[in-house]
């Protein structure tokens, strides 16, 4: 949650974010407040307000955070979805924007996706922008008509918004629109130019698509997205820029900065369209103890938290239920063992474990023995039994 005032001066008025997406109340202090609608802007707000930018050094973070959109639910477009990001800030070098897109597309193949399209544009800098929503108002005006509403709204608001247009009408029109890369100043050319030159030598494949601005205003030159073509409208599974002029309007020094935010659920879709499965950990119990009686129930509370402490997963009943009931469950949630605590075990101070998988069979284990039994006997990360070392003593049979 941030203050309103935050989004408004940095995603910028015009935005479809700003003006129809945002999550705003007011709180008890009567203050306008907003669930974050994306990550970049509360990064830099907080960075500023600790003093973590120190100006002729790089800062490099990242974050995974929850992000909320008032939009209209579709498949891939959630009110609450995920991001993960990254952010470098403190230098303007086009190197640093090639490592920054050069670590998303990394992201992406270490899961196994490799056919994501690298989508880049340059939108420009303060001093050539301005020429170019001249020459943009200059086209869009005779053809305003023609327009959808919300255009015709951007036109008079936002003019460089157009281009978001997802309506088929606008985007036909403003396929022929002037671009931004034709109106780029020297300086804004030269860092275009360059940064495709290393994508090149990093073997980074990417289209120019000049109509590229993505959807907040604080982007300076580049301008990114990936796109998956398993994917259907909502079909951006990353996006990000440089942010020249941000920093500053957080309230901090004059410092450039380059990240981007990765849409995790849209990443899932597309790992489940490819039928790459995410290593999921092992949630099974490594041991159900299943106590019988009521003193037996009362002790294995101890024995129980042992257990976890020493880092075992450990499920147990709280019903009072019979051993074949409690075996039923300990099977269904698929423990590897089962500890039968009864009077004679207590007395004894030991418990019976049954073998859930393999033999089944049942053997008697002191209860100081138990964790090292049982971490000698763990499944492996990938679900597999550890064998038991050969030198292990057999434990005696019940
Ligand atoms: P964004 O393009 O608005 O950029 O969002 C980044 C990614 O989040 C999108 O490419 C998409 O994968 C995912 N995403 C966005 N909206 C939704 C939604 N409603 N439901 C599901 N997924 C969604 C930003 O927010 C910038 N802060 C990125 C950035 C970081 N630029 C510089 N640094």
């Amino acid at each position: 949650m941030e203050s309103t005032e935050l989004f408004l001066r940095t995603i910028g008025a015009g935005t479809d974010i700003v003006s129809k997406e945002m999550f705003t109340f007011t709180d008890r202090g009567n203050r306008s407040m907003t669930l974050r609608p994306e990550g970049t802007a509360p990064v830099i707000r907080a960075a500023v307000e600790h003093g973590l930018i120190a100006p002729g050094s790089v800062l490099k973070v990242y974050y995974i955070a929850t992000i909320y959109r008032y939009e209209h639910g579709q498949k891939g477009r959630y009110r609450e979805h995920q991001q993960t990001g990254v952010e470098a800030l403190g230098s303007g070098d086009p190197a640093i924007d090639a490592e920054v897109i050069h670590l998303a597309i990394e992201f992406y193949r270490l899961l196994g996706i490799d056919n994501a399209e690298l989508q880049l544009n340059s939108v420009g800098c303060p001093e050539c922008r301005p020429a170019f929503l001249n020459a943009l108002v200059r086209y869009a005006e005779p053809r305003l008509d023609a327009m959808s509403a919300d255009n015709q709204r951007r036109f008079r608001e936002n003019p460089l918004r157009m281009l978001d247009s997802k309506d088929p009408r606008d985007q036909a029109i403003l396929q022929e629109a002037p671009t931004v890369l034709d109106h780029l100043c020297p300086a804004c050319r030269d860092h275009s130019d360059r940064l495709q030159e290393y994508l090149r030598a990093l073997a980074i494949a990417y289209t120019l698509k000049p109509t590229l601005v993505r959807g907040l205003d604080y982007y300076t030159r580049t301008a990114f997205e990936i796109v998956s073509p398993l994917l259907g409208s909502q079909n951006a599974i990353g996006g990000g820029g440089r942010y020249d002029g941000l920093v500053e309007q957080c309230g901090g020094p004059p410092t450039p900065g380059i990240g981007f935010g990765i849409g995790t659920e849209r990443v899932l879709m597309v790992l489940e369209q490819l039928g790459i499965p995410l290593p999921i950990e092992d949630e099974r119990p490594d041991v159900f103890v299943a106590p019988l009686g009521e003193a037996a129930r009362r002790a294995v509370v101890d024995l129980v938290a042992s257990l976890r402490r020493k880092g075992m997963a450990v499920e147990t009943d709280y019903l009072g239920r019979s051993l074949k009931a409690q075996l039923r469950t300990a099977s269904k949630l698929g423990a590897r063992w089962v500890a039968m605590v009864g009077e004679d075990e207590l007395a004894r101070n030991v418990v019976t474990l049954k073998d859930m998988e393999g033999s089944g069979q049942q053997v008697e284990i002191p209860v100081a023995e138990l964790d090292g039994f049982l971490f000698r006997h763990r499944r492996t990360a990938n679900g597999e039994q550890i064998p038991t070392p050969e030198s292990e003593p057999a434990p005696e049979s019940a």
